[in-house]
This record gives structure tokens, sequence and C-alpha cells, in this order.
């Protein structure tokens, strides 16, 4: 294996290996603490220990390989252990913020998935990353595996973004995609959703449309660099649809999906920002995304339009991301990544009345 792309800069000395302590062992943390431990693993990340409320528990139903980290349910083991970088895989906002802050002020650096984490609290902790001298990565809250954050933050760092039209949530796309072609009720879509992985035994942020807004939210920052808080978003669920939707759909040559929209004008300050369950054409990016898939189309001024797609939801989506993360991170641990000056929008609107006509 070549490890010369690792090498770091700065005070850091060459080639060594990454440290990671990960916070939160679910869904998503037991495959990221699988992948990482995986004997055909070959990247300079070391996992070396896991946090978990319930970490006697769950350590003791994991193969040697797992159960031979250290296992802690104690927070402060993290913070004072010797790893570079945390993992925070956590699904609640409390107490993965403040574990979060704790562990940028004792100079670890931080890949999160957590959407709400980021999306309430992320740019404070851009600075106080960047004031820290360490780093704060969060690819894995945004559209799972679709590499959104990077090619919109940094691929795109010399556009102007005007708009960003997405489908975030890929438990809602794999629940509407279902409707369509099987023409079967959305409890039973739901319930497909859940057998793989997709969505949440209780998927009502998803169909809300609460999901795809805080995703939004996130987005609004890296492309506008915007403040915005979810619940600014005039998010509009999915719930009401019923097969007769897809079937009218159908006969205009579409189907329906749950779309996130967002523009800003600049000179006036006025952020448009809203999520619904629109009408598609069948033939458009948005119209062939099914089971779990995520589309972002980016449209700026100088370069136009800009299309990424990958799959949106489940662990393993997640965990790629995440892991991508830990490696820019290992690849330059002294970076210091510059946190954006975020601005406040004067102004945040809604779907607008010809947009309405597309809602379902
Ligand atoms: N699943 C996905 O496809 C996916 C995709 C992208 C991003 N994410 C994000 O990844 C994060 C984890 O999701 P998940 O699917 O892995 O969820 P999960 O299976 O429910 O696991 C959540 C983990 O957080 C712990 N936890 C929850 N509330 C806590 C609290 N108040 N204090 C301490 N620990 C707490 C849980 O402990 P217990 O086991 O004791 O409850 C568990 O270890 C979430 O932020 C989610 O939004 C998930």
């Amino acid at each position: 294996v070549t490890l010369n792309s690792f090498q770091t800069s700065g005070n850091s000395p060459g080639l060594s290996r990454c440290r990671v302590g990960l916070l939160g062992f679910g869904t998503v943390g037991a495959v990221l603490a699988r992948r990482l431990t995986a004997s055909d693993f070959l990247l300079p990340l070391q996992l070396t220990h896991i946090c978990d409320r319930r970490a006697r528990e769950k350590r003791g139903r994991q193969p040697d390989v797992l159960a031979n980290l250290v296992w802690t349910d104690r927070f402060d083991d993290l913070l004072t252990s010797d790893t570079d970088i945390i993992i925070e895989a956590v699904s609640a906002t409390e107490p993965a913020f403040e574990h979060i802050r704790a562990a940028l002020l004792s100079g670890k650096s931080i890949v999160t998935v957590n959407k709400q984490v980021v999306a309430h609290h992320g740019p404070g902790l851009m600075s106080l990353a960047e004031r820290q001298g360490r780093q704060f990565r969060y690819e894995g809250a945004v559209g799972g595996a679709m590499p959104i954050v990077r090619v919109l933050g940094d691929g795109m760092a010399g556009e102007r973004v005007r708009a960003i039209d997405a489908i975030l949530s890929g438990s809602s796309n794999a629940v509407l995609s279902r409707m369509d072609e099987a023409a079967c009720s959305m409890d039973d879509a739901v319930a497909e959703a859940c057998a793989h992985g997709y969505s949440d035994a209780d998927p009502s942020a998803d169909l809300d449309g609460l999901d795809a807004a805080t995703k939004l939210a996130i987005l609004c920052g890296v492309g506008f660099r915007l403040k915005v808080l979810p619940a600014q978003i005039d998010t509009r669920g999915t719930s009401h649809l019923r097969p007769e939707n897809f079937r009218a759909a159908k006969l205009r040559a579409g189907t329906i999906r749950q779309v996130a929209h967002a523009d800003y004008d600049r000179e006036r300050g006025v952020l448009t920002a809203w999520v619904a369950p629109i009408f598609v054409p069948g033939t458009s990016v948005f119209g062939g995304m099914t089971g779990p898939q995520n589309a972002a189309i980016i449209a700026g001024e100088y370069a136009g339009d800009i299309v990424v797609t990958g799959q949106g939801a489940g662990a393993d989506a997640t965990a790629v991301a995440a892991i991508g993360d830990l490696v820019a991170i290992a690849r330059d641990r002294a970076a210091i990544v510059p946190a954006p000056i975020f601005k406040e929008p004067k102004t945040i609107v809604g779907l607008a009345d010809d947009k309405i006509a597309e809602a379902v």
C-alpha cells in the first residue's frame, strides 16, 4: 500500500496513523466500527476507543476484533484518550453537541454524521474548530454517500451558487418511488423501506419533510454562507399521498418526488427555501431517482448546472462519507480550515404561487 498521500504537513510527522474514537454505537456507529477494523481496511486510521451509553451490554455482543478495543460509557474517557479524531454517530442533538464542543476544546478533530447538530450548531462548531486548529467535518450528515458537502463547499468554491434543487431524504425517496413502481399504499412502501434499512421505524420526520429541511438548512450554509434554521424553511409533508396521486402523475409522463429547493438573491438578501412533494417529469434527473438515491442540481452563475447523485440513506452509505472525512483529516492533520463567515438572510420566503401548482 502506498501511504504517501497521507503524509502530514506542518508540525506533524509524516505517515503516522490517526487514532480514532467512536461516539455512539448504533446502526451507523456499528457499521463504521466494523469497516474500520476489517482485515482488508488499508487506510492509516486506527479505531481505538468506543464510547456508548450501553457500552458494557453492546461490547458483550461483538466479535473479538471489536470487543478488544477500549469500550467506555464515560465520554471523559474519550476526551482524555490519545485519540486524534472522534466520530460522532449519536441520534440526539444533546448530548452530542456538548460532547463535540468539549472534544474540540480538548484538541480532537471531529467527524459527525448528525444532521441535527450541524443544522443547529454547525457555524459555532466550525469557528471553534478553526480557533482550536482542528477540523470539523460533516459529509455524512447530508445525502449519505452523495458527496454534496465536498462538491458544494470545496469543488465549487470558485462558483457563485444561484440555486440548489435536491432530493435529500433517501427514506422518502425510497417510499415515494416504491409507491410509484408498485402502486402500493404508503404503509406498505414504508414497511419495505424499513426492511431495507432505508427508513426508521418511525419515518415521520422523513415523510413530513423535516429531515430534508434540516439538510437543506445545512446546504444553505455551505452554498450561500447563510445561517438558516430548519424551522425557518417552508416544509410540506408527503404523508397525504395516495396511489391515485402517482397514477395521475403517470398520465402526465412523470412522478412525484420530495424536492428541496433554495435560491438566494444576494442583492436583496432574500432566500427562497422550501421542501415539498412536487410533480417531476419521468425523464428528469429527479424522476430517475429510485430507492434511497439522493440527487442535487446546483445552479451556478459561471459553470452552469452541476449534478451530484448517490445513495442517500443507510448505514453503509453514511459510513463511506464519514470515512472520507476521516481520510481528509488524516491526510493533513495540521490543516486549518477557515470557518465561513455566515450571514443571516434578510427575508426567507417559501413556495411561490406558481410552484404551489406543481406541489402535490
Ligand atoms: N441510519 C442512517 O441511515 C443514517 C444516515 C445518515 C445519518 N444518520 C445519522 O447518524 C446518527 C446515528 O443514527 P443511527 O441510525 O445509527 O441511530 P441509532 O441506531 O438509533 O443509534 C444511535 C446511537 O446514539 C445513542 N444515543 C441516542 N440518544 C442518546 C443520548 N441521549 N445519549 C447518549 N447516547 C444516545 C444510541 O444509544 P442506545 O443504543 O442506547 O439508544 C445509539 O448508540 C444520527 O444522527 C442520524 O441522523 C443516520
